[in-house]
């Protein structure tokens, strides 16, 4: 079946629609191409995107609308020769013709038979979304990176009330049930943790990272739901999804519990507070990419992890500088916590991206896979 014939009715039990108005109805650039290059399908978002109708498309093939050595063909090429699909963010798309998009590419073999090789490729172009915003993380690097200098001004203020939290903690502990004094100690774990990550802020600016160690994020999340359950996101419904397939992360363990910490911190404030409910989700996603901005290179950002809350979402006006420091509409908010998650991330070699919308807000972490044998990124 070609994608431009209809579904008949008596092939389908239950009809719904015809596949051509959905297509056309995509805000995203949805493209048929046949192994060689020739383009048998277009819909609406595709001929606006190219400034042309599907007839001239049809005619003149894939190769006259994008250049010669751009990565969207070595995609195509990419997906009939892996079998499956494959998609890059970030990815910059140049000609006179249609002027310079910054566009994410999925291109995906369309398979009928099992048995045989493709015979075409679904290429999906999305000008907007993702790809925007990862660049908008990108170039706010430099805002996060001020973070830094202000922790150690903020170490002395925070240091020293935490020891006193610490000690009283220990007092506590004297009188309480073994139950209760789990609670005493996730206190004490948890300033000790807080006055370690100070100390290694104080002193990142003048040193290197700490060397990088294998990190099981499950391990990670677990430990950041242990601690949101006994405190913060104690009402609070936490769901986890998690893909067991997935690898280790090469990095640094407390950097990583900082990170959701905060992104499930962010969470649960945002929640309602009835039937509140985070979700905390990994997936190993093997085909994700993202072009280095200003180079060739690209690198692999397999690992996705997510923490989604049912809140109102994220205020309009605040999304184009939510990772800058400061960013805050909270009465009591710092505004430093998705700084801080930005620069941990972007020291880890990751992206972060979000979605939100009233009742559903999802922050997406993406991190390149550990290597044993230090393979090159
Ligand atoms: N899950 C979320 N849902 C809705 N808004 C959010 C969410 N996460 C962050 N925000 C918005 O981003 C702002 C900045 O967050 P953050 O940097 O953690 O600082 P703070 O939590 O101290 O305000 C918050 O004040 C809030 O308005
Ligand atoms: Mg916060």
């Amino acid at each position: 079946m070609t994608v431009d014939q209809p579904i008949p009715a008596s092939e389908t039990s239950h009809r719904t629609t015809d596949a051509i108005p959905v297509l056309n109805a995509l805000a995203d650039a949805i493209l048929v191409i046949r192994r060689g290059g020739a383009i048998e399908f277009a819909n609406m978002a595709a001929e606006q995107f190219f400034d042309t109708s599907l007839a001239q498309m049809r005619r003149r093939g894939l190769a006259h609308y994008v250049p010669a050595d751009s990565p969207v063909l070595a995609l195509v090429e990419q997906a009939f020769d892996a079998e499956k699909a494959v998609r890059e963010f970030g990815l910059t798309l140049e000609t006179p013709r249609i002027g310079r998009h910054f566009v994410t590419v999925q291109a995906a073999p369309i398979v009928e038979d099992p048995d045989a090789a493709a015979h075409a490729v679904v290429l999906s172009i999305q000008a907007q979304g993702i790809a925007r915003k990862i660049d908008r993380q990108l170039t706010h690097r430099g805002a996060a990176r001020s973070v830094t200098a202000m922790a150690a001004m903020l170490a002395h203020e925070v240091k020293n009330p935490l020891s006193g939290i610490r000690g009283a903690a220990q007092l506590l502990e004297g009188g309480l049930s073994s139950e209760d004094r789990s609670l005493t100690k996730l206190i004490c774990d948890e300033t000790d943790r807080i006055v370690e990550l100070i100390d290694r802020m104080e002193v990142f600016a003048e040193s290197p990272p700490k060397p990088r160690e294998p990190v099981n994020i499950h391990q990670v999340l677990d430990h950041v739901k242990a601690i949101a359950k006994a405190g913060f996101a104690q009402r609070l419904r936490v769901r986890e999804e998690y893909d067991p397939s997935l690898p280790p992360v090469l990095g640094d363990r407390d950097r990583l519990i900082q990170v959701f910490l905060n992104l499930v911190k962010n969470a649960a404030e945002a929640a309602p507070r009835e039937g509140g409910e985070i979700v905390l989700a990994t997936a190993f996603k093997p085909g994700v990419r993202l072009a280095v901005p200003g180079s060739d290179r690209r690198v692999q950002l397999p690992l996705v992890v997510s923490v989604q809350d049912n809140g109102e979402g994220i205020p309009e006006d605040i999304r184009a500088h939510l990772f800058d420091p400061f960013v805050t509409t909270k009465s009591t908010g710092t505004g430093l916590g998705l700084a801080l998650v930005a620069k941990i991330v972007d020291d880890h070699g990751g992206v972060i991206e979000f979605a939100s919308e009233r009742g559903r807000t999802v922050f997406t972490v993406l991190l390149p896979v550990f290597r044993p044998e230090g393979a090159p990124k």
